[in-house]
């Protein structure tokens, strides 16, 4: 349905100043296609800040260079899950007083867009939706579900006690709040927005609302009585496609990007300046209203930091920085003097100056001298016959470790690992199993008491996948096809200090050491030589690491640090033996491994080419996903090469599985195959090896290389039987 700016007029008026209450009244509305603040034309100028990833101690230095910066406002999304940490318990004192937040920022002379969700996606934990959600039976997220309702009704009458007073009609600074967020690249239900709206209205937000959503999303994700928003709207697209929604605007684009979220085992993205002075200098010039996000970014301290669903599974990085304009620790970047001086220039405004930056400082090697096995400070177990996800045991976050007897060796399967597991046998390490590359077993060698040690590496925060993001074990253990049952489990949100050395193990270690510090100041640790796992420095979490970067360092900010003794923890699930650790005067953000080698794969000389005089077949497969039989007379052979000469779409070859068949149809075993030669397999963004055709899980394929230079069609696999073999298909 269209709508115009006239149904926005109802909820505009507004009172009272920017300051402390005195002097002339302030007011906010959206008029003529335009926000009109006392009256006169307004314009955001505003950036994206969390204060859930920043310390406390920080948020008025950020806020400060947001006003140094030339921006009028801040907009601030409030996760849900950070305030409601158990059902029905709110926390919104130290560094969740949202209140303060807002006040400090009204205190330094900037307005606010207010986002209290109840989804806000940002890379957070599921999307900012309290974990317990996910055991409430009947609930469905982000739907016009009257138990889900119940929560973010709940939710928002509790923030509106903290804030609905600090509304620019209440004498404070909040001037709009949005509702929901993107939720047109979800779903279309105009009851549940409708219902979303209304509690916010009902929580007591009288100020003017907004909606966000990408350019073909809105239609879906605007709701009538909120400002449709164009996310990373640019030029006359911007405004044709807001017309059509609210026409003439008023124009904003609540999130525009400057960089970029970043996922482990990825190139850390960037923006460049210049690109982003140019935008940002369209919406100057065009009196449209924007918000950059993220302006800062700050850092998922912490289990924080979400995950996507973009084919496979993808958790974020602990640092938020996003090639933000604030760096990560608040440091003015080349954007930000760029952003300044062009806003100086455009808005003709003399701009305040810079408060100075943190200190830093450089902490020398730190000898871990004490160590535990993550075995040997277990908690006490709770029984059960099958594996349980974490969240049914009443953990929201961290690792949790699964024990049972196994009384031989074979091959340990399961579908159910969220999201990472150490799987140990007899306390020493047999592997892992890893969900970004959709592994799902491992040969354990022999009988004996087997642990699996898994960690939840954040939980989806985008998509439908959300609806799906319990942690832990959440699917059944086999044993050679054999289910396991009678397990021990083990919550391990966090770890006991290790008091002693107990001579480190084969298995994932807990370190601690202490070190002295004359001055404090915000350090980033080096965990090059670490493997993967969380640091906590004066029992404050600083988030993952994993080796694979890109990001290399833990931002370990000024105020969790003491003067005279500090203590520091690190556990590492995959221990090096390494036991140093260091603090540098500087973050490494960009520094990615090539995480998996290509399998190292015989000579085969020649190489077998395609010869459709002695093919055993040739001919195509229809587009679609579905399994074939390809019948052929009767043969033998030793060696099998499958070679795809062209494809649908792109340069590539793919498949699933691989059988062979014998007359009378049936599929022969494939427990002496080998893969001996394959031309092109994808093992930097996914595990695409040629293996994955043989390996009895249709959900693992082989794939040429797509993410990186690559060689055009034919690709080939050639595969060893193991000996002579008859068949009459595949
Ligand atoms: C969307 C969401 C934000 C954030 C960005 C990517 O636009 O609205 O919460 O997730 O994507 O950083």
């Amino acid at each position: 349905m269209l709508y115009g700016p006239l149904a926005l007029l109802v909820t505009a008026f507004a009172g009272v100043l920017l300051g402390s209450g005195q002097g002339p009244k302030t007011t906010f509305e959206i008029r003529n296609h335009e926000f009109l603040l006392d009256g006169k034309p307004f314009q955001f100028r505003s950036g994206e800040i969390h204060m859930a990833r920043i310390p406390r101690e920080y948020w008025r230095q950020r806020l400060k260079m947001a006003k140094a910066m030339g921006l009028n406002s801040v907009g601030a999304y409030i996760f849900w899950n950070f305030h409601e940490t158990e059902k029905g318990k709110f926390d919104f004192t130290g560094d969740r007083d949202v209140h303060a937040f807002i006040k400090m920022a009204q205190e330094e002379g900037l307005w606010v867009l207010l986002r209290p969700g109840p989804y806000v996606c940002a890379e957070w934990d599921f999307g900012g939706y309290p974990y317990w959600l996910l055991t409430e039976p009947g609930v469905k997220i982000r739907s016009n579900n009257p138990l889900f309702l119940k929560y973010c009704k709940a939710w928002l009458d509790e923030l509106g006690k903290q804030v609905a007073d600090l509304q620019v009609t209440h004498g404070g600074n909040i001037l709009m709040v949005q509702v929901e967020n993107e939720y047109g690249s979800y779903g279309d239900d105009k009851e549940y927005m409708g219902a979303i709206r209304d509690m916010i209205r009902g929580a007591g937000f009288d100020v003017p609302l907004y909606t966000c959503d990408g350019g073909s999303q809105i239609e879906a994700g605007h709701i009538e009585g909120a400002l449709p928003g164009y996310n990373g709207g640019m030029g006359d697209g911007l405004k044709q496609t807001i017309d059509k929604f609210a026409e003439g605007g008023p124009y904003i684009v609540p999130e525009y990007y400057p960089g970029w979220l970043c996922h482990w085992g990825e190139k850390f993205p960037t923006k460049s300046t210049e690109n982003v002075v140019r935008d940002i200098d369209w919406y100057l010039s065009n009196n449209v209203s924007f918000n950059i996000y993220m302006w800062h970014g700050g850092t998922n301290f912490g289990y924080w930091a979400g995950a996507n669903m973009g084919g496979r599974f993808q958790p974020d990085i602990t640092s938020y920085d996003y090639d933000a304009p604030l760096s990560e620790a608040g440091h003015a970047t080349e954007k930000f003097m760029a952003l300044r001086k062009l806003i100086q220039e455009k808005a003709g405004e003399k701009l305040p100056t810079m408060p100075p930056a943190p200190p830093v400082i450089e902490i020398p090697k730190i000898e871990l001298s004490n160590s535990a096995s993550a075995l040997d400070v277990l908690p006490k177990p709770i029984s059960s016959d099958s594996p349980k996800p974490m969240e049914y045991l009443g953990q929201g976050y961290g690792f949790i470790l699964y024990r049972t007897r196994i009384a031989h060796g074979g091959k340990l399967s399961t579908k159910g690992v969220r999201d990472f597991a150490v799987v140990m046998l007899d306390g020493k390490t047999v592997g892992t199993l890893d969900r970004r590359w959709n592994e799902s077993q491992i040969d354990v060698p022999a009988r004996g008491q087997l642990d699996i040690l898994v960690e939840n590496w954040g939980r989806i925060n985008f998509g439908h996948e959300m609806e799906d993001n319990l942690k832990g074990l959440v699917d059944k253990v086999t044993l050679d096809g054999q289910e396991l049952r009678g397990w021990q489990i083990y919550p391990l949100p966090d770890f006991p200090t290790p008091q002693t050395d107990a001579s480190p193990r084969d298995a994932p270690t807990v370190y601690a050491g202490h070190f002295n510090l004359a001055k404090v100041g915000d350090t980033w640790l080096d965990m090059r030589a670490w493997r993967k796992g969380v640091v906590w420095v004066n029992g404050r979490n600083l988030g993952r690491f994993f080796w694979v970067g890109p990001q290399q360092t833990l931002y370990c900010p000024g105020p969790y640090l003491k003067k005279g003794e500090n203590e520091i923890l690190v556990f590492d699930m995959q221990p090096s033996g390494n036991r140093t650790i260091w603090g540098l005067d500087h973050p490494i953000l960009e520094e990615t491994l090539p995480e998996r080698a290509r399998p190292k794969r015989p000579e085969i000389k020649p190489v077998p080419e395609f010869n459709p005089a002695t093919a055993l077949a040739a001919g195509e497969f229809p587009l679609d996903n579905g399994d074939h039989d390809v019948r052929t007379k009767t043969m033998k052979a030793r060696y099998i090469c499958f070679e795809a000469l062209s494809s649908y779409n792109g340069d590539f070859a793919s498949m699933a599985e691989l059988w062979l068949l014998d007359a009378a149809g049936n599929t022969l075993s494939r427990s002496d195959w080998k893969v001996v030669y394959c031309d092109s397999e994808e093992t930097s963004a996914e595990n695409g090896i040629a293996d994955n055709m043989i390996d009895d899980d249709p959900e693992t394929i082989w794939h040429s290389v797509w993410s990186q230079e690559h060689s055009s069609l034919p690709h080939r696999v050639v595969i060893d039987l193991g000996r002579e073999t008859a068949f009459a298909g595949f």
